[in-house]
Order: structure tokens, then C-alpha cells, then sequence
């Protein structure tokens, strides 16, 4: 859980933050034991906060995890309201089944076992809510294939865009994860000139995009 705010700021987010439940603790315990990604607490109270503003009815989620943030944006979601989530490594996706199971949400969500590139363009859309937290490397080939499937006034978050602070100062520790800083920097960019698209950068974390699909007005 890399956050590229101070700790003292980090504790403090944190201190502010109702108690999470004990489901929600012993997944984050099982993922520092095990070295498995997940998103901040204080990240996945800003998406409850998100969601709980744009009041989706079909969320995307690209990177389930054990299911850590699937379980937080299925909290905030209005009832009759649906979540499909991605995952490519099948034990992971299998532990996230079991995670949903213990969190009640087994109706409201469909996690999907494979690779997210390969799943996208299989599923019927629109969705009005995309949280993107996947291969970093492979963000601008995920976002071509959601950008499609995202409604009008539709809610694009995607999680790590700073990439340790790689993508600020573009620099990368070896010289294999040049391609991924490179690739999720082009993305930014293309978020920034993006015609339909306004994006704000959220400093929480390793960094979000926040970014909204606009209706285009024709100026007379
Ligand atoms: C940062 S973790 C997701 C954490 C989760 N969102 C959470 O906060 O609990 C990223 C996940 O994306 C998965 N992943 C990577 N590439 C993928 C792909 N092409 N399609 C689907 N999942 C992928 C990884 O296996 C990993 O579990």
C-alpha cells in the first residue's frame, strides 16, 4: 500500500475514518502477509464517496484483488444495483468468490475469472461507473477498450497513476519498468487533451484519475 502522502497525513486520514468491518480487516491483514495489492483504506473510502455521489447503476471494476475495493464500492451502491469485477490470476478470483460469499454481496456482484483485454469486448455495456486497478502497463489498452463501453456522464477512476512517484519525475528504478512508467504517462496525457473527457488528479495514495464522460454541446 505505496502512498505518496507524508505518514503523519496518512495516519491522520486514516484516524478520520470509521472502523472498517472484520471482514475488511483480515483481508487487508491477508494482503500484507502476502505481498497482494489492494487499495489504501482511504482510497476505498474516496471511491464509497464517489459512487455514493454518482449513484451507479452498473459498475466495471478491472483488477479484483481478493476483492478488497470490490467489497467497499458494493457497500456504496444503491440496492438492485450491479458490480462485475475482472480478475486474471484464478486463485485470487477464487478467494475473492469467497470474500463476496462472507460479505453478503454474492447477488449484486459477477466476478469474472481471465484477462481483462480479453473479457471488455465481451461484455454488453453501458457501465456508468469504471474503477481501473490492473496491469499498470497495460492501462491506455484498457482504457481503449472501457472508453466505448462508458456511458454519457459516466465515472472513470484509475488507481496508482503516480506509480511510486515514477510518473511524476519520470524515472524508474530498472530499466524493465520504463514501458509501464511511459505507457501510464501517455495515458494522463491523453485523459488531459481527452475532447469528452474532464479529469482531475486525486493526490490519495499512489494517485488517482477522477474523470467524467461528457455530452459534447455543439456551440452555435
Ligand atoms: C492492485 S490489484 C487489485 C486490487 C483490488 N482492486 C483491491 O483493491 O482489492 C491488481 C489485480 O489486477 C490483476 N490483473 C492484472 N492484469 C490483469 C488483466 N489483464 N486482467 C484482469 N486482471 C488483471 C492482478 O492479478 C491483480 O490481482
Amino acid at each position: 500500500m505505496f502512498t505518496v502522502m507524508p505518514e503523519d497525513i496518512t495516519n491522520f486520514l486514516r484516524e478520520m475514518m470509521p472502523e472498517r468491518s472484520e471482514l475488511l480487516k483480515s483481508i487487508e491483514k491477508e494482503c500484507l502477509e502476502e505481498y497482494i495489492p489492494l487499495v489504501e483504506p482511504e482510497v476505498g473510502r474516496f471511491l464509497q464517496v464517489l459512487v455514493q455521489i454518482k449513484r451507479p447503476s452498473r459498475i466495471l471494476e478491472i483488477g479484483t484483488g481478493i476483492g478488497y475495493s470490490s467489497i467497499l464500492l458494493a457497500q456504496a451502491l444503491d440496492e438492485n444495483k450491479h458490480i462485475t469485477t475482472i480478475e486474471i490470476d484464478k486463485n485470487r478470483y477464487e478467494r475473492a468468490c469467497k470474500n463476496f460469499a462472507a460479505a453478503g454481496i454474492n447477488e449484486i456482484i459477477t466476478p469474472l475469472w481471465g484477462d481483462a483485454n480479453e473479457i471488455i469486448p465481451t461484455l454488453k455495456g453501458p457501465f456508468d461507473f469504471v474503477f481501473m486497478d490492473a496491469a499498470k502497463g497495460q492501462y491506455p489498452e484498457f482504457f481503449s477498450k472501457i472508453w466505448p463501453l462508458l456511458c454519457k456522464d459516466g465515472v472513470l477512476v484509475i488507481d496508482n497513476i503516480f506509480l511510486n512517484g515514477w510518473v511524476i519525475n519520470m524515472t524508474w528504478p530498472e530499466r524493465r519498468k520504463k514501458t509501464m512508467v511511459c505507457r501510464v504517462r501517455k495515458l494522463l496525457e491523453t485523459l488531459k487533451n481527452h475532447t469528452e473527457l474532464t479529469t482531475a488528479i486525486v493526490p490519495l495514495g499512489d494517485g488517482l484519475s477522477v474523470s467524467t464522460r461528457r455530452t459534447l454541446h455543439e456551440k452555435s
